[in-house]
């Protein structure tokens, strides 16, 4: 792999990487896009609490059953002990790297002072940064929002007190707790968090292209660059985000018979590690999204949405991708 950052604990671990999204960055979809280039992918927020009490479900969300390359796992928590335990066992399962996540602003989350909620909390980062980074040995991150509520931007200092306790990258997500994906994310603070800070800077939001990645970098100064929804039907973002970047042109979208041939490669991942039931679960939302910008598409996703077997999903597929390569 190409040295791409300055050195450091976080050497050789690439600029385009899978950001952590709950109820979708599960094993099969992090192995998909390891596969199209993602050069770390991460886990969903896990709770550091659920995984030190051994709840299973959570346990499986931490199981590296499929080969996804470089993963990192994000846990969510707020007691400095526990989310030091959860890395300790993150850490022991193969995670690359341990993201603690201070930017959920979902109530259940922040109520319990984790999330957000930390962004209000500088003593508190410090303890439990202080505690992860003294549990572990592979790198420590924290993915921040800019602040609790506009226009104070929390980030600068509680990224400067996660530097000061040993984090080795900041991941900046520039929206306040409060704001919707309707504001647009304020790429100018990932470059002023940047310029205040020695350790790699990762920033996330509104790249939904490989132009926008590459942009982001040229803007930013940042070191890596987060993918979230982006990504969603269109793993192959990461690979044309490289070449864009090392050489400056990149291989059109994908056409529908690699749309195809993709979903059907990501159904037998998940059929892997899940039952049928799961799998159809949550394999016809990414079907949905594959199927995205394609003529007759809404259409589609309607019969998507009604379909009760896999059997039946997967021939729909298909049939759907057929005919938008004739149409194409
Ligand atoms: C469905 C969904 C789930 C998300 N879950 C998480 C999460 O578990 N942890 C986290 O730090 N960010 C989460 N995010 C935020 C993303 O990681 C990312 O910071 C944000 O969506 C902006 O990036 P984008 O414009 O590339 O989507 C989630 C985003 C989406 C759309």
């Amino acid at each position: 792999m190409i040295d791409l950052l300055d050195g450091g604990r976080l050497e050789g671990i690439g600029r385009f990487w899978l950001a952590p999204m709950a109820g979708i960055t599960d094993a099969p979809f992090r192995t998909i896009a390891h596969r199209r280039g993602a050069e770390l992918v991460f886990t969903e927020m896990i709770s550091a609490e659920a995984l030190v009490r051994r709840n299973r479900n959570t346990l499986s969300m931490l199981e590296p059953s499929l080969d996804c390359g470089r993963w990192g796992v994000q846990l969510v928590g707020s007691d400095p002990k526990t989310v030091a335990d959860a890395a300790r066992m993150a850490e022991a399962k193969g995670a690359s790297i341990i993201d603690i996540n201070m930017g959920c602003p979902v109530p259940k989350v922040v109520a319990h002072k984790a999330g957000a909620a930390l962004l209000r909390e500088p003593q508190l980062v410090a303890e439990i940064v202080g505690s992860v980074r003294r549990a572990v040995s592979v790198p420590v991150s924290v993915k921040l929002r800019a602040g609790w509520r506009a226009p104070k931007v929390d980030a600068f200092e509680i990224a400067r007190i996660a530097e000061a306790e040993g984090t080795d990258l900041i991941a900046l997500h520039p929206r306040f707790a409060d704001e919707n994906y309707s504001t647009p994310a304020r790429w100018e603070l990932i470059a002023e968090l940047k310029a205040r800070l020695k350790v790699p800077v990762a920033g996330s939001g509104d790249v939904m292209s490989e132009a926008a990645a590459v942009r982001m970098i040229e803007e930013t100064g940042c070191d890596v660059v987060l993918i979230a929804r982006g990504a969603l039907g269109d793993p192959w973002i990461f690979e044309r985000a490289r070449a864009l970047l090392a050489r400056g042109t990149s291989s059109p979208k994908p056409s529908p018979e690699e749309r195809l041939r993709t979903f059907v490669e990501h159904l037998n991942l998940a059929l892997e590690v899940w039952s049928e039931d799961v799998a159809l679960h949550r394999m016809k939302k990414h079907l949905m999204w594959y199927s995205s910008g394609l003529a007759g598409s809404r259409r589609f996703r309607k019969m998507v949405s009604g379909c009760g077997d896999l059997k039946s999903l997967a021939s729909m597929a298909e049939r759907f991708f057929a005919e938008a390569k004739d149409g194409a």
